[in-house]
């Protein structure tokens, strides 16, 4: 279950697939689509842009412990969106982290890529998919709730949320609606 073709509430066709190395030469044109403002909710932190230096990072992850998708718009070829889950140390958990082009939010990408990350994670044997949101981040906080995920304020951070969907007795209504 690494690849999958869905039709986004456009009609868009888009591919969900592992991000590549060589997808670093699609993100420049995928970050000009992204605001400082969804930047700022996938990062914690204000950051004008992303450094090339990063971008290196992000596609080079180690596959033992790390999944990114990306989500290829087939008519295109271009970077719509990354999703992507790291273990922890136990290699029980893996959190997420998840950010789209500004302008498709609300065409149902972020919902079928959180769908394909949790596929993945339960196949993989993983306990629970973890993550952190921002509070003032309620269409996340909104859509993980919507997936099944427990929200929490995050003990250490204020402003943070926790989420966490359990993969082990994930709800009927949730498994129901995975790949
Ligand atoms: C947060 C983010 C990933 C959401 O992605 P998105 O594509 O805009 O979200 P979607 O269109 O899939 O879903 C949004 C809505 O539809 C719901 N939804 C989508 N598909 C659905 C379906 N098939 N059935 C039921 N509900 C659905 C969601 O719960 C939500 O509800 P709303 O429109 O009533 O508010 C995206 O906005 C983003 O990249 N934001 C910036 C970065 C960020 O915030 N990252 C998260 C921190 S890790």
């Amino acid at each position: 279950m690494s690849e999958r073709h869905v039709v986004l509430r456009e009609g868009e066709r888009v591919l969900i697939r592992p991000l590549r190395p060589e997808d670093a030469a699609l993100y420049p044109d995928f970050l000009a689509d992204v605001t400082q403002d969804d930047l700022r909710l996938r990062f914690f932190s204000s950051m004008r842009t992303i450094s090339p230096k990063m971008i290196d990072q992000l596609v080079h992850y180690d596959p033992a412990v790390a999944i990114a998708f990306a989500a290829i718009e087939e008519t295109s070829g271009k970077l719509l969106g990354v999703v992507r889950l790291h273990d922890d140390a136990s290699a029980e958990h893996g959190e997420f982290a998840i950010l789209l082009r500004s302008h498709l939010k609300g065409h149902g990408l972020g919902w079928l890529m959180m769908q394909h990350v949790i596929a993945y994670a339960r196949d993989k044997g993983l306990t629970a998919v973890r993550g952190q949101v921002l509070a003032e981040n309620t269409t996340m906080l909104q859509m993980c709730s919507e997936l099944g995920f427990a929200v929490s304020d995050d003990p250490d951070e204020r402003g943070i949320k926790q989420v966490e969907l359990p993969l082990k007795a994930l709800p009927a209504a949730v498994s129901s609606i995975l790949p």
